[in-house]
Protein backbone atom coordinates (compact mmCIF):
# COMPACT_ATOMS: atom_id res chain seq x y z
CA UNK A 1 0.00 0.00 0.00
CA UNK A 2 1.34 3.31 -1.30
CA UNK A 3 2.49 5.55 2.27
CA UNK A 4 0.52 9.05 2.00
CA UNK A 5 2.87 11.29 3.48
CA UNK A 6 1.85 14.43 5.67
CA UNK A 7 3.76 16.89 3.54
CA UNK A 8 0.77 16.39 0.85
CA UNK A 9 -1.85 17.50 3.28
CA UNK A 10 -0.07 20.83 4.14
CA UNK A 11 1.81 21.84 1.21
CA UNK A 12 -0.60 20.32 -2.33
CA UNK A 13 -4.21 21.62 -2.24
CA UNK A 14 -5.47 18.10 -0.82
CA UNK A 15 -9.05 18.61 -0.54
CA UNK A 16 -10.14 16.75 2.61
CA UNK A 17 -11.70 13.30 2.52
CA UNK A 18 -10.55 10.24 3.54
CA UNK A 19 -7.11 9.50 4.09
CA UNK A 20 -4.60 7.43 5.35
CA UNK A 21 -1.21 8.34 7.47
CA UNK A 22 1.32 6.12 8.41
CA UNK A 23 3.64 7.00 11.03
CA UNK A 24 5.14 7.42 14.63
CA UNK A 25 3.00 8.57 17.76
CA UNK A 26 4.67 11.72 19.06
CA UNK A 27 2.19 12.66 21.96
CA UNK A 28 -1.15 11.29 22.87
CA UNK A 29 -3.38 13.23 25.56
CA UNK A 30 -6.84 11.87 26.65
CA UNK A 31 -10.17 12.82 27.59
CA UNK A 32 -13.40 10.77 28.97
CA UNK A 33 -14.41 9.54 25.47
CA UNK A 34 -12.06 10.32 23.37
CA UNK A 35 -7.71 10.84 22.92
CA UNK A 36 -5.58 13.43 20.55
CA UNK A 37 -2.87 11.35 18.84
CA UNK A 38 0.04 13.81 17.45
CA UNK A 39 1.47 11.60 14.56
CA UNK A 40 4.70 12.24 12.44
CA UNK A 41 5.71 10.31 9.05
CA UNK A 42 9.21 12.22 8.78
CA UNK A 43 8.00 13.49 5.75
CA UNK A 44 8.16 17.40 7.23
CA UNK A 45 8.10 18.80 10.59
CA UNK A 46 4.46 19.41 11.33
CA UNK A 47 2.36 16.76 13.10
CA UNK A 48 -1.06 15.84 12.61
CA UNK A 49 -3.63 15.70 15.14
CA UNK A 50 -5.32 12.50 15.10
CA UNK A 51 -8.74 12.20 16.93
CA UNK A 52 -9.43 9.12 18.30
CA UNK A 53 -12.60 8.10 19.92
CA UNK A 54 -14.30 5.30 22.01
CA UNK A 55 -16.48 3.68 18.36
CA UNK A 56 -12.90 2.48 17.52
CA UNK A 57 -12.82 -1.14 17.80
CA UNK A 58 -9.39 -0.91 19.30
CA UNK A 59 -9.65 2.31 21.55
CA UNK A 60 -8.63 0.36 24.98
CA UNK A 61 -5.22 -0.30 23.20
CA UNK A 62 -5.09 2.99 21.37
CA UNK A 63 -5.49 4.75 24.54
CA UNK A 64 -2.43 3.46 25.86
CA UNK A 65 -0.41 4.37 22.48
CA UNK A 66 2.97 5.78 23.82
CA UNK A 67 5.74 8.31 22.45
CA UNK A 68 7.58 6.19 19.26
CA UNK A 69 4.76 3.74 18.82
CA UNK A 70 3.96 2.86 15.06
CA UNK A 71 0.73 3.15 13.18
CA UNK A 72 -1.16 3.25 10.13
CA UNK A 73 -4.51 5.83 10.66
CA UNK A 74 -7.54 5.70 8.22
CA UNK A 75 -9.88 8.80 8.43
CA UNK A 76 -11.61 11.73 7.54
CA UNK A 77 -9.13 14.70 6.93
CA UNK A 78 -11.04 17.86 8.30
CA UNK A 79 -10.31 21.73 8.98
CA UNK A 80 -9.58 21.63 12.54
CA UNK A 81 -11.65 23.66 14.87
CA UNK A 82 -8.65 23.47 17.99
CA UNK A 83 -5.83 25.58 18.03
CA UNK A 84 -2.88 25.36 16.42
CA UNK A 85 -3.46 23.22 13.83
CA UNK A 86 -5.34 23.64 10.28
CA UNK A 87 -6.15 20.00 9.89
CA UNK A 88 -6.84 16.93 11.61
CA UNK A 89 -8.30 13.73 10.71
CA UNK A 90 -10.95 12.21 12.89
CA UNK A 91 -10.08 8.02 12.60
CA UNK A 92 -12.86 5.60 11.54
CA UNK A 93 -9.72 2.70 12.13
CA UNK A 94 -6.17 2.64 13.44
CA UNK A 95 -3.76 0.29 12.63
CA UNK A 96 -1.33 -0.75 15.41
CA UNK A 97 2.24 -1.87 14.00
CA UNK A 98 4.24 -1.46 17.46
CA UNK A 99 3.65 -0.12 20.83
CA UNK A 100 7.23 1.19 22.01
CA UNK A 101 7.95 0.17 25.69
CA UNK A 102 8.54 3.05 27.93
CA UNK A 103 12.03 2.66 28.13
CA UNK A 104 11.94 4.65 24.79
CA UNK A 105 14.55 7.16 24.97
CA UNK A 106 13.12 9.82 23.11
CA UNK A 107 10.26 11.11 25.64
CA UNK A 108 8.98 14.89 25.19
CA UNK A 109 11.40 16.28 26.50
CA UNK A 110 14.54 18.63 25.36
CA UNK A 111 17.39 15.81 24.80
CA UNK A 112 21.18 17.11 24.58
CA UNK A 113 23.09 17.25 21.17
CA UNK A 114 25.58 15.17 22.89
CA UNK A 115 23.51 12.34 24.06
CA UNK A 116 21.36 12.38 21.34
CA UNK A 117 24.86 11.76 19.16
CA UNK A 118 24.92 8.07 21.35
CA UNK A 119 21.04 7.43 20.16
CA UNK A 120 22.39 7.91 16.46
CA UNK A 121 19.68 5.30 15.38
CA UNK A 122 17.36 7.17 16.50
CA UNK A 123 17.99 10.98 16.58
CA UNK A 124 16.63 11.18 13.28
CA UNK A 125 13.25 10.83 15.04
CA UNK A 126 13.24 14.04 16.62
CA UNK A 127 12.23 17.10 15.10
CA UNK A 128 15.79 18.70 14.90
CA UNK A 129 17.33 15.98 13.15
CA UNK A 130 13.99 15.10 11.00
CA UNK A 131 14.76 18.76 9.83
CA UNK A 132 18.54 18.42 9.13
CA UNK A 133 18.32 15.05 7.31
CA UNK A 134 15.87 16.64 5.00
CA UNK A 135 17.64 19.86 4.28
CA UNK A 136 20.29 17.45 3.51
CA UNK A 137 18.72 16.02 0.89
CA UNK A 138 17.25 19.08 -0.76
CA UNK A 139 20.42 20.61 -1.20
CA UNK A 140 22.01 17.66 -2.72
CA UNK A 141 18.81 18.39 -5.41
CA UNK A 142 19.79 21.41 -6.03
CA UNK A 143 23.65 21.10 -6.27
CA UNK A 144 22.42 19.14 -8.76
CA UNK A 145 20.48 21.27 -10.31
CA UNK A 146 22.92 23.97 -10.57
CA UNK A 147 25.60 21.99 -12.35
CA UNK A 148 23.26 21.06 -14.46
CA UNK A 149 21.59 24.44 -15.75
CA UNK A 150 24.68 25.62 -16.25
CA UNK A 151 25.71 22.88 -18.42
CA UNK A 152 28.32 20.70 -15.98
CA UNK A 153 28.32 16.89 -16.55
CA UNK A 154 28.25 14.76 -13.38
CA UNK A 155 31.39 12.51 -13.35
CA UNK A 156 31.78 9.70 -11.10
CA UNK A 157 36.02 9.73 -9.12
CA UNK A 158 36.75 6.30 -7.55
CA UNK A 159 36.89 5.99 -4.17
CA UNK A 160 39.42 3.36 -4.43
CA UNK A 161 43.05 5.14 -5.02
CA UNK A 162 46.31 4.61 -5.22
CA UNK A 163 47.05 8.83 -5.30
CA UNK A 164 47.44 11.20 -2.59
CA UNK A 165 46.03 14.17 -4.18
CA UNK A 166 46.80 16.68 -1.26
CA UNK A 167 49.86 15.11 -0.12
CA UNK A 168 49.19 15.92 3.36
CA UNK A 169 49.47 12.05 3.97
CA UNK A 170 46.20 11.57 6.37
CA UNK A 171 45.13 8.67 4.03
CA UNK A 172 43.26 5.48 4.91
CA UNK A 173 45.13 2.72 3.58
CA UNK A 174 42.95 -0.07 2.35
CA UNK A 175 44.14 -3.74 1.96
CA UNK A 176 43.01 -7.32 1.07
CA UNK A 177 46.04 -8.55 2.83
CA UNK A 178 46.43 -10.52 6.44
CA UNK A 179 47.43 -7.99 8.55
CA UNK A 180 47.71 -10.88 11.02
CA UNK A 181 50.43 -12.39 8.92
CA UNK A 182 51.87 -9.95 6.76
CA UNK A 183 53.82 -10.44 3.75
CA UNK A 184 57.32 -8.73 4.07
CA UNK A 185 59.74 -8.26 1.58
CA UNK A 186 63.24 -7.08 2.73
CA UNK A 187 61.82 -6.00 6.15
CA UNK A 188 59.05 -4.03 4.42
CA UNK A 189 55.16 -5.21 3.82
CA UNK A 190 54.95 -6.50 0.40
CA UNK A 191 52.71 -4.59 -1.12
CA UNK A 192 53.06 -6.48 -4.80
CA UNK A 193 51.06 -9.43 -3.15
CA UNK A 194 47.78 -7.21 -2.29
CA UNK A 195 45.02 -6.76 -4.25
CA UNK A 196 45.76 -4.31 -6.55
CA UNK A 197 49.29 -5.44 -6.58
CA UNK A 198 50.71 -1.84 -4.78
CA UNK A 199 49.33 0.36 -1.65
CA UNK A 200 45.71 1.22 -2.01
CA UNK A 201 43.78 4.44 0.28
CA UNK A 202 40.23 5.60 0.65
CA UNK A 203 40.35 8.50 -1.96
CA UNK A 204 41.27 12.54 0.34
CA UNK A 205 39.32 14.40 -2.96
CA UNK A 206 38.60 13.54 -6.53
CA UNK A 207 40.46 16.42 -7.86
CA UNK A 208 43.10 14.86 -9.94
CA UNK A 209 40.68 12.64 -11.77
CA UNK A 210 38.45 15.36 -11.76
CA UNK A 211 40.89 17.46 -13.76
CA UNK A 212 41.14 14.68 -16.08
CA UNK A 213 38.05 14.93 -17.32
CA UNK A 214 37.89 18.19 -17.66
CA UNK A 215 40.38 18.33 -20.32
CA UNK A 216 37.77 16.32 -21.84
CA UNK A 217 34.85 17.30 -21.24
CA UNK A 218 35.07 20.97 -20.08
CA UNK A 219 33.22 21.69 -17.26
CA UNK A 220 32.69 19.00 -14.61
CA UNK A 221 31.94 17.52 -11.08
CA UNK A 222 32.09 14.76 -8.73
CA UNK A 223 29.93 14.85 -5.12
CA UNK A 224 31.07 12.22 -3.31
CA UNK A 225 32.24 11.15 0.16
CA UNK A 226 35.86 11.50 1.02
CA UNK A 227 37.99 10.20 3.63
CA UNK A 228 40.77 11.94 5.89
CA UNK A 229 42.91 10.30 8.76
CA UNK A 230 43.50 13.68 10.57
CA UNK A 231 43.62 13.16 13.68
CA UNK A 232 42.12 16.14 14.65
CA UNK A 233 38.71 16.28 16.95
CA UNK A 234 37.15 19.34 16.15
CA UNK A 235 33.85 20.44 15.87
CA UNK A 236 34.69 20.86 11.58
CA UNK A 237 36.67 18.02 11.27
CA UNK A 238 35.41 14.03 10.34
CA UNK A 239 37.07 11.54 8.87
CA UNK A 240 34.43 10.71 6.31
CA UNK A 241 32.75 13.89 4.63
CA UNK A 242 31.12 14.37 1.32
CA UNK A 243 32.48 16.88 -0.90
CA UNK A 244 31.41 18.58 -3.94
CA UNK A 245 34.33 19.15 -6.65
CA UNK A 246 33.65 21.60 -10.46
CA UNK A 247 36.24 21.21 -12.29
CA UNK A 248 36.66 23.94 -15.03
CA UNK A 249 38.50 24.15 -18.31
CA UNK A 250 39.59 27.15 -19.60
CA UNK A 251 39.06 28.85 -15.84
CA UNK A 252 41.54 31.16 -14.38
CA UNK A 253 41.59 32.11 -10.78
CA UNK A 254 39.25 35.20 -10.88
CA UNK A 255 36.15 33.13 -12.49
CA UNK A 256 37.00 30.17 -9.90
CA UNK A 257 36.52 32.76 -7.32
CA UNK A 258 33.38 33.83 -9.00
CA UNK A 259 31.71 30.80 -9.58
CA UNK A 260 32.29 29.37 -6.19
CA UNK A 261 30.43 32.69 -4.84
CA UNK A 262 27.59 32.23 -7.06
CA UNK A 263 27.38 28.39 -5.72
CA UNK A 264 27.01 29.48 -1.92
CA UNK A 265 24.60 32.04 -2.77
CA UNK A 266 22.48 29.73 -5.13
CA UNK A 267 22.01 26.77 -2.21
CA UNK A 268 21.41 29.42 0.24
CA UNK A 269 18.67 30.39 -1.87
CA UNK A 270 17.26 27.26 -2.24
CA UNK A 271 17.47 26.51 0.81
CA UNK A 272 15.44 29.14 2.15
CA UNK A 273 12.68 28.82 -0.61
CA UNK A 274 12.30 25.21 -0.32
CA UNK A 275 13.13 24.54 3.37
CA UNK A 276 11.47 27.38 5.07
CA UNK A 277 9.54 25.33 7.73
CA UNK A 278 12.71 23.75 8.62
CA UNK A 279 14.64 26.91 8.55
CA UNK A 280 12.25 28.14 10.97
CA UNK A 281 13.06 25.49 13.35
CA UNK A 282 16.99 26.48 13.42
CA UNK A 283 16.26 30.11 13.40
CA UNK A 284 13.97 29.52 16.66
CA UNK A 285 16.17 26.78 18.79
CA UNK A 286 19.59 26.53 17.82
CA UNK A 287 20.85 30.07 16.27
CA UNK A 288 18.16 33.16 16.51
CA UNK A 289 20.75 35.16 13.96
CA UNK A 290 20.26 32.32 11.50
CA UNK A 291 18.22 34.45 8.72
CA UNK A 292 20.16 37.37 9.21
CA UNK A 293 23.46 35.39 8.66
CA UNK A 294 21.65 33.90 5.44
CA UNK A 295 20.49 36.92 4.16
CA UNK A 296 23.67 38.85 4.64
CA UNK A 297 25.39 36.54 2.83
CA UNK A 298 23.11 36.04 -0.27
CA UNK A 299 22.97 39.88 -0.18
CA UNK A 300 26.94 40.30 0.13
CA UNK A 301 29.30 40.56 -1.89
CA UNK A 302 32.56 38.67 -0.96
CA UNK A 303 35.81 40.58 -0.02
CA UNK A 304 38.56 39.11 -2.00
CA UNK A 305 41.87 39.39 -0.30
CA UNK A 306 45.20 38.50 -1.10
CA UNK A 307 46.85 36.07 1.88
CA UNK A 308 49.72 38.89 2.72
CA UNK A 309 47.28 41.36 3.50
CA UNK A 310 45.09 38.57 5.86
CA UNK A 311 47.83 37.97 7.89
CA UNK A 312 48.71 41.71 8.16
CA UNK A 313 44.98 42.94 9.13
CA UNK A 314 44.76 39.29 11.75
CA UNK A 315 48.42 40.76 13.31
CA UNK A 316 47.15 44.27 13.18
CA UNK A 317 43.77 43.27 14.83
CA UNK A 318 45.16 43.67 18.56
CA UNK A 319 43.08 40.28 18.92
CA UNK A 320 44.60 37.79 21.43
CA UNK A 321 44.74 34.19 19.05
CA UNK A 322 45.76 30.83 20.61
CA UNK A 323 48.19 30.94 17.15
CA UNK A 324 50.77 33.23 15.82
CA UNK A 325 50.56 33.88 12.39
CA UNK A 326 52.89 35.73 10.18
CA UNK A 327 53.69 34.71 6.21
CA UNK A 328 54.31 31.15 5.51
CA UNK A 329 52.23 30.12 7.79
CA UNK A 330 48.81 28.77 7.94
CA UNK A 331 45.55 30.39 8.85
CA UNK A 332 44.39 29.10 11.54
CA UNK A 333 40.13 28.73 12.18
CA UNK A 334 40.30 31.40 14.52
CA UNK A 335 41.88 33.69 12.03
CA UNK A 336 39.69 32.79 9.65
CA UNK A 337 36.70 33.22 11.66
CA UNK A 338 37.99 36.78 12.78
CA UNK A 339 38.55 37.65 9.61
CA UNK A 340 34.55 36.41 8.28
CA UNK A 341 32.94 36.64 11.25
CA UNK A 342 34.33 40.46 13.08
CA UNK A 343 36.57 41.89 10.80
CA UNK A 344 34.68 41.87 7.69
CA UNK A 345 31.20 40.63 8.51
CA UNK A 346 30.51 38.80 5.43
CA UNK A 347 32.45 36.13 3.55
CA UNK A 348 35.74 36.57 2.52
CA UNK A 349 37.99 34.85 -0.21
CA UNK A 350 41.61 34.62 0.59
CA UNK A 351 43.46 33.66 -2.10
CA UNK A 352 47.09 33.70 -3.61
CA UNK A 353 48.46 31.82 -0.43
CA UNK A 354 52.64 30.93 -0.20
CA UNK A 355 53.10 27.75 -2.36
CA UNK A 356 55.13 26.13 1.04
CA UNK A 357 51.65 25.60 2.82
CA UNK A 358 49.22 24.42 -0.06
CA UNK A 359 49.53 21.19 -2.21
CA UNK A 360 51.91 20.48 -5.44
CA UNK A 361 49.02 20.97 -8.06
CA UNK A 362 47.91 24.59 -7.47
CA UNK A 363 49.29 27.17 -10.19
CA UNK A 364 52.50 29.17 -9.06
CA UNK A 365 52.35 32.90 -9.78
CA UNK A 366 54.86 35.06 -11.50
CA UNK A 367 56.66 35.92 -7.97
CA UNK A 368 57.47 31.91 -7.56
CA UNK A 369 56.63 32.41 -3.75
CA UNK A 370 52.87 32.05 -3.72
CA UNK A 371 50.39 30.42 -5.69
CA UNK A 372 46.95 31.01 -7.34
CA UNK A 373 44.95 29.26 -4.48
CA UNK A 374 41.61 30.59 -2.96
CA UNK A 375 39.52 29.72 0.15
CA UNK A 376 36.47 30.96 0.70
CA UNK A 377 35.70 31.84 4.12
CA UNK A 378 32.10 32.28 5.94
CA UNK A 379 31.02 33.58 9.29
CA UNK A 380 31.22 30.76 12.28
CA UNK A 381 32.96 28.33 10.28
CA UNK A 382 35.78 29.71 8.93
CA UNK A 383 37.19 27.72 5.47
CA UNK A 384 33.80 26.09 3.72
CA UNK A 385 35.33 25.91 0.49
CA UNK A 386 39.20 25.53 -0.98
CA UNK A 387 40.10 25.53 -4.06
CA UNK A 388 42.82 26.48 -7.11
CA UNK A 389 43.89 27.43 -10.29
CA UNK A 390 45.57 24.27 -11.75
CA UNK A 391 49.26 24.23 -12.68
CA UNK A 392 48.75 23.12 -16.24
CA UNK A 393 52.52 23.75 -17.47
CA UNK A 394 54.28 20.46 -17.25
CA UNK A 395 57.82 21.45 -16.92
CA UNK A 396 56.77 23.43 -13.01
CA UNK A 397 54.82 20.77 -12.44
CA UNK A 398 57.00 18.42 -12.76
CA UNK A 399 59.60 20.45 -9.93
CA UNK A 400 57.08 21.65 -7.77
CA UNK A 401 55.82 17.70 -7.56
CA UNK A 402 60.22 17.15 -6.54
CA UNK A 403 59.62 19.84 -4.40
CA UNK A 404 57.21 18.56 -2.67
CA UNK A 405 58.80 14.95 -2.01
CA UNK A 406 56.07 13.50 -4.44
CA UNK A 407 56.37 9.97 -6.94
CA UNK A 408 56.66 11.51 -10.21
CA UNK A 409 56.43 8.13 -11.80
CA UNK A 410 53.25 7.25 -9.59
CA UNK A 411 51.62 10.14 -11.09
CA UNK A 412 52.61 9.86 -15.02
CA UNK A 413 49.16 10.12 -16.08
CA UNK A 414 48.44 13.42 -14.45
CA UNK A 415 51.96 14.81 -15.86
CA UNK A 416 50.35 13.40 -19.49
CA UNK A 417 47.52 16.15 -19.00
CA UNK A 418 49.97 18.63 -18.98
CA UNK A 419 51.65 16.89 -22.58
CA UNK A 420 48.46 16.38 -24.75
CA UNK A 421 46.87 19.63 -24.91
CA UNK A 422 47.21 20.85 -21.19
CA UNK A 423 45.07 24.68 -21.24
CA UNK A 424 44.31 26.92 -17.70
CA UNK A 425 41.87 25.14 -15.58
CA UNK A 426 40.57 25.58 -12.10
CA UNK A 427 38.10 23.97 -9.41
CA UNK A 428 37.29 23.75 -6.23
CA UNK A 429 36.25 21.60 -2.95
CA UNK A 430 33.00 22.55 -1.18
CA UNK A 431 32.58 20.70 2.09
CA UNK A 432 29.12 19.45 2.26
CA UNK A 433 28.78 19.09 5.52
CA UNK A 434 29.99 22.82 6.39
CA UNK A 435 27.51 23.96 3.68
CA UNK A 436 24.73 22.21 6.40
CA UNK A 437 26.53 23.54 9.05
CA UNK A 438 26.32 26.83 7.76
CA UNK A 439 22.67 27.01 6.59
CA UNK A 440 21.30 25.47 9.91
CA UNK A 441 23.20 27.38 12.68
CA UNK A 442 24.51 24.27 13.96
CA UNK A 443 28.18 24.42 15.92
CA UNK A 444 28.85 20.87 15.38
CA UNK A 445 29.79 19.26 12.35
CA UNK A 446 28.79 15.29 13.68
CA UNK A 447 25.32 16.87 14.14
CA UNK A 448 24.67 17.61 10.16
CA UNK A 449 25.30 13.68 8.83
CA UNK A 450 23.31 11.03 10.41
CA UNK A 451 26.24 8.69 11.42
CA UNK A 452 29.09 10.78 11.64
CA UNK A 453 32.60 8.58 11.65
CA UNK A 454 35.19 10.82 13.72
CA UNK A 455 38.16 9.60 15.75
CA UNK A 456 37.41 6.69 18.14
CA UNK A 457 33.59 6.88 16.67
CA UNK A 458 32.51 4.51 14.12
CA UNK A 459 29.05 2.93 16.12
CA UNK A 460 25.95 2.47 14.07
O1 LIG B 1 40.62 22.44 1.19
P1 LIG B 1 40.45 20.99 0.85
O2 LIG B 1 41.37 20.02 1.48
O3 LIG B 1 40.54 20.93 -0.75
C1 LIG B 1 40.57 19.82 -1.50
O4 LIG B 1 40.38 18.70 -1.13
C2 LIG B 1 40.72 20.12 -2.97
N1 LIG B 1 41.20 18.92 -3.64
C3 LIG B 1 39.41 20.59 -3.53
C4 LIG B 1 39.47 20.96 -4.98
O5 LIG B 1 40.10 21.93 -5.33
N2 LIG B 1 38.83 20.19 -5.83
O6 LIG B 1 38.96 20.53 1.18
C5 LIG B 1 37.86 21.20 0.60
C6 LIG B 1 36.77 21.45 1.62
C7 LIG B 1 37.22 22.31 2.79
O7 LIG B 1 37.14 23.68 2.48
C8 LIG B 1 36.18 21.92 3.84
O8 LIG B 1 34.95 22.57 3.63
C9 LIG B 1 35.99 20.45 3.57
O9 LIG B 1 36.38 20.22 2.23
N3 LIG B 1 36.79 19.60 4.46
C10 LIG B 1 36.30 18.88 5.48
N4 LIG B 1 35.05 18.75 5.96
C11 LIG B 1 34.85 17.94 7.01
N5 LIG B 1 35.83 17.24 7.61
C12 LIG B 1 37.11 17.32 7.16
N6 LIG B 1 38.07 16.60 7.75
C13 LIG B 1 37.39 18.18 6.05
N7 LIG B 1 38.50 18.50 5.36
C14 LIG B 1 38.12 19.35 4.39
MG1 LIG C 1 41.64 23.57 2.55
Amino acid sequence: MKRTKIIHLFDAKTSPGSVLIKGWVKTRRDSKTFSFIEVNDGSCLANIQIIADDSLDNYDVVKTLSTGSSVAVTGLLRESPGQGQTWEIAASAIHIYDIAPEAYPLQKKRHSDEFLRTIGHLRPRTNKYGAVFRIRSELCHAIHKFFHDRGFTYIHTPILTGSDCEGAGDLFRVTALNLENLPKKEGKTDYSLDFFGKPANLTVSGQLEAELLALALGDVYTFGPTFRAENSNTARHMAEFWMIEPEMAFCDLEDDMSHAEEFIKNLIVHAMDHCARDLDLFANFVDKNLMKTLENIVSAEFVRLPYTDAVDIVKQSGHKFEFDIEFGKDLQTEHERYLAEEHFKKPVVIYNYPKTIKPFYMRVNDDGSTVAAMDVLVPRIGEIIGGSQREERLSILERRMEETGMNKEDYWWFLDSRRYGTVPHSGYGLGFERLIMLITGIANIRDVIPFPRTPGNIEF
